[in-house]
């Protein structure tokens, strides 16, 4: 999920959402008043969104809350009806539980957005509210049973970010979550986050990774190379349709965003997306796929101005059918927000109130992630333009939110970063996931012996058990599941009935540990 800034969001198409009710639980608004940041301190309290599905559910079972994270927790209905946590509360017939994130969904604390209403949106308060609904929810209808922590044990899973909160939270609120997956839980708070790409560059097909880095070269050998030559700027903007020309790095940006499709992939084709696929086989396609128009003949020259040859057929057909694809799928917002006036907002203006704002808050204030190319080492050929550096990625900040520092990336990363571990926390996540290199099994890091206590599951997969054939998990594959009534014909890959099948045993390990634990104390 890479749309220009909910850079943590989820699958592009969901399907049909299951139908479970919404209930509301009243958490105050600021756990912490003992922190001058929060300062005014607020007394008051909001409601926070939930689900649960009791159909699995047998008295003395365990609670599985699924943390919503970035968006609305409707978004992640089908990880209660059909995921590793369905297969969780079957096993052992426990309650499965999604609860939203501050912030997001209905879950505001104040009716208005703006940068001074935001200040409750931290990663420390949203931790506290996981903590303070384990500890005191009465779940409707089911009244008769204590299912508050620690008297139940809670088991928490999330993927992405909402994966580094699980695991956050085991470790800050040992008694009252028992166990955490961190699925794909990006624990490193990363500022400058270029390595985004790097998963992306080492398991997309070859052929397609040197096309992209190829045709990136060429629009950086005539916008960078050749700085003042405007005219030849705006002929390789026109060439791509966009007339008048625009800033460069905002051309430039339109331009990187079909590799946002990577992240899309899923191992269930009705969830996940081909377009990265499509990108590849349109790029690497030595024949124009798309009819000649009126700059089709500017193409040898751009070629020529950024040093390549302008008689290279394929590459002429290779650049021609990026031209086309980014011509034929780019969204129109996008197009929009980088050709529109840019406004700037005084900081105690009102903000949309949805997940887009949220989410770059936590950018600006706690997590960074900012994808660029401009810090690409040397040696390494870049899937998208030097021009696209920190500043230009982060100057949202100043603008929507007044923020001008650095995200204070320390709150998030004292919880031990990429040398995150507790007891009874799993660290899962997919070999070729872009956020890989935000959390411990990130590449290059010395590896860990997985136990059933930490275990510790790296997900690969040959691209001949991949629908769309691209090799490697991405993003909590192993969250989703099919419905049980298409489980007849579709199976997922069977790396990732694998990994669910481990998810159940060692889960299961972690209740037998609670239940003699319990026996013990009696
Ligand atoms: C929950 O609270 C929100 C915000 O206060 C409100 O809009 C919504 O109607 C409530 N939902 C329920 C089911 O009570
Ligand atoms: C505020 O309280 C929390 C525990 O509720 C504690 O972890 C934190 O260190 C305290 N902060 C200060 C500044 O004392
Ligand atoms: C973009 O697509 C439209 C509609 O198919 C087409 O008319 C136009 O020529 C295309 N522009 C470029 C630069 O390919
Ligand atoms: C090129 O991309 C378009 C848009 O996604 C897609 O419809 C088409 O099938 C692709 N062509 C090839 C040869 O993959
Ligand atoms: C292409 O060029 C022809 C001849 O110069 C012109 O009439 C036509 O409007 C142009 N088409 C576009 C889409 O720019
Ligand atoms: C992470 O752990 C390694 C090995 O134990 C150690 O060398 C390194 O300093 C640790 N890094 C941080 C940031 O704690």
């Amino acid at each position: 999920m890479r749309p220009a800034f909910l850079a943590l969001s989820l699958f592009a198409c969901l399907t049909q959402a299951a139908p479970y009710k919404a209930y509301n639980f009243s958490v105050p608004i600021d756990h912490f008043h003992n922190e001058t940041r929060y300062e005014p301190h607020s007394d008051g309290v909001f409601d926070l969104r939930y689900w649960f599905d009791s159909s699995y559910y047998r008295p003395g079972g365990p609670v599985f809350v699924i943390a919503a994270g970035e968006t609305s927790g409707e978004d992640r209905f089908e990880f209660l009806s059909q995921g590793i946590v369905t297969q969780l509360a079957k096993a052992y017939h426990g309650l499965g539980v999604i609860l939203e994130h501050r912030y997001y969904g209905t879950s505001y604390p104040f009716e208005e957005v703006t940068a001074e209403n935001l200040r409750f949106l931290t990663t420390e308060q949203s931790l506290a509210d996981h903590a303070y609904f384990a500890k005191n929810i009465v779940f409707p209808g089911l009244e008769a049973h204590d299912l508050t922590a620690p008297a139940t044990p809670w088991v928490a899973y999330g993927g992405s970010y909402a994966g580094a909160q699980v695991a956050f939270l085991r470790k800050v609120y040992p008694d009252v979550f028992w166990g955490a997956v961190s699925s794909s839980g990006v624990t490193a708070a990363v500022v400058d986050y270029w390595k985004y790409f790097e998963p992306i560059r080492n398991y997309a097909p070859a052929d397609c990774i040197d096309s992209i880095q190829t045709l990136t070269d060429v629009v950086d050998g005539i916008l960078i190379d050749n700085p003042d030559n405007t005219a030849l700027h705006a002929q390789l903007q026109a060439a791509f349709g966009v007339s008048p020309a625009i800033d460069n790095t905002d051309f430039a940006f339109i331009l990187q965003n079909p590799l946002g499709g990577f992240q899309g992939r899923n191992w269930d084709p009705s969830v996940g997306s081909y377009d990265f696929r499509y990108y590849c086989d349109n790029i690497t396609s030595p024949e124009p796929l798309y009819p000649p128009n009126n700059y089709t003949s500017l193409l040898p020259k751009l070629l020529s101005a950024a040093g390549y040859d302008p008689t290279d057929k394929a590459l002429v057909a290779s650049l021609r059918n990026q031209i086309g694809y980014v011509n034929g799928t780019t969204p129109s917002s996008l197009i929009e927000s980088k050709t529109a006036k840019k406004s700037t907002k005084a900081a105690k203006d009102s903000l949309p109130k949805d997940s887009t704002t949220s989410w770059n808050y936590q950018v600006c204030t706690e997590w960074g992630y900012y994808q660029g190319g401009a810090t690409v080492p040397p040696h390494i050929r870049p899937l998208l333009s030097r021009l696209i550096d920190i500043p230009y990625l982060s100057s949202f900040c100043s603008s929507d939110f007044g923020i001008t520092t650095p995200p204070d990336v320390d709150r998030i990363n004292k919880h031990g970063g990429f040398n995150f571990s507790y007891p009874r926390v799993a660290i899962i996540g997919g070999a070729a996931d872009p956020w890989r290199d935000a959390t411990p099994l990130a590449q290059g890091l010395p590896g860990r012996e997985s136990t059933d206590s930490e275990p510790f599951i790296l997900i690969d997969i040959p691209g001949e058990h991949v629908w769309d054939g691209i090799r490697g998990a991405v993003h909590h594959w192993d969250q989703n599941g099919l419905p049980e009534e298409r489980g007849g014909g579709v199976m997922p890959p069977r790396e990732i009935v694998h990994v669910q099948r481990q998810i159940v045993r060692f889960v299961g390990g972690w209740l037998r540990e609670w239940r003699d634990g319990r026996e013990d104390s009696l």
